[in-house]
């Protein structure tokens, strides 16, 4: 059974994704997201149609068409934002259940959407917390952290501006609402492994990876809440050989 939930949300995202990402005005629904999702399309130009959710066709020779941004893109200690990056991002808008507006990349958005729904079949609810930053909110978020945890832990968990994948819109943390309770903060959030590994279990067939998994050699503390939209062929693979994104990519 299910292998069919997961034929029918790959079905359903590719559905999505020809509505969503094919340029022009459109209004998504609010798929119980706490707010009606609209899209801001921050590129200066309507582009081709992008399916992220086809990216493990990117190299197949399928002839599908190139995203018109690379979803593989690596932001990190050591990789800055790309020049030109947020000129093309598309966006969507959705409020959280605390009334924050979040703005994700719009394809990974719809899988998010999809993610969130499956998780609800299995009586988990998922927010956003945070998905695109800009550099300025990106110092805020480093300021803030700094007066209320010190220098140490927010080098662990937050990165410089300039140089966190937040700014791509392909990196989203999540927070929790457990038994009608907003589970917030990062040191309540870690109190329910039980959770995370469930919506962990579900990240690939969604085209989403853990990111800064335990262990893993990212530089990072783990974090179980951000998640990292690559597309499903990746996402499968880097989860399946248990891998992070630079071992994926070649780069450190
Ligand atoms: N929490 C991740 C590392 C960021 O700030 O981008
Ligand atoms: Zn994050």
């Amino acid at each position: 059974m299910k292998s069919i939930y997961r034929i029918v949300a790959v079905i359903m995202a590719m559905m999505l994704l020809l509505t969503a990402c094919g340029g022009g005005d459109q209004t998504e629904g609010d798929g119980n997201d706490g707010g009606a999702a609209e899209e801001s399309d921050s590129s200066a130009e309507d582009g081709e149609a992008t399916d992220p959710a086809d990216a493990e066709d990117k190299d197949s020779g399928s002839g599908a068409e190139e995203p018109y941004i690379d979803y593989l893109v690596l932001v990190n200690h050591t990789h800055r934002l790309p020049d030109g990056w947020e000129e093309k991002l598309r966006l969507a808008t959705t409020v959280n259940s605390v009334g924050d507006e979040v703005k994700v990349e719009k394809g990974a958005y719809n899988m998010y959407l999809l993610l969130k729904l499956a998780l609800e079949r299995k009586g988990i609810h998922v927010e956003l917390d945070s998905a695109y930053r800009s550099v300025a909110e990106q110092q805020q978020i480093v300021d803030d952290f700094t007066e209320k945890y010190g220098a140490a832990y927010t080098k662990a968990y937050v990165a410089v501006p300039g140089y966190s994948e937040h700014h791509t819109g392909l990196a989203l943390d999540l927070y929790l609402i457990v038994d009608g309770v907003t589970v917030y903060e990062n040191e309540d959030l870690v109190q329910y492994p039980e959770i995370w590994a469930e919506i962990h279990e579900l990240l690939p067939y969604y085209g989403f990876i853990l990111r800064y998994p335990e262990g893993g050699n990212t530089g990072y503390a783990y974090e179980p809440w951000h998640i990292r939209f690559v597309g499903i062929g990746p996402a499968k693979e880097i989860t399946e050989r248990g891998i992070v994104l630079e071992e994926y990519l070649g780069e450190y």
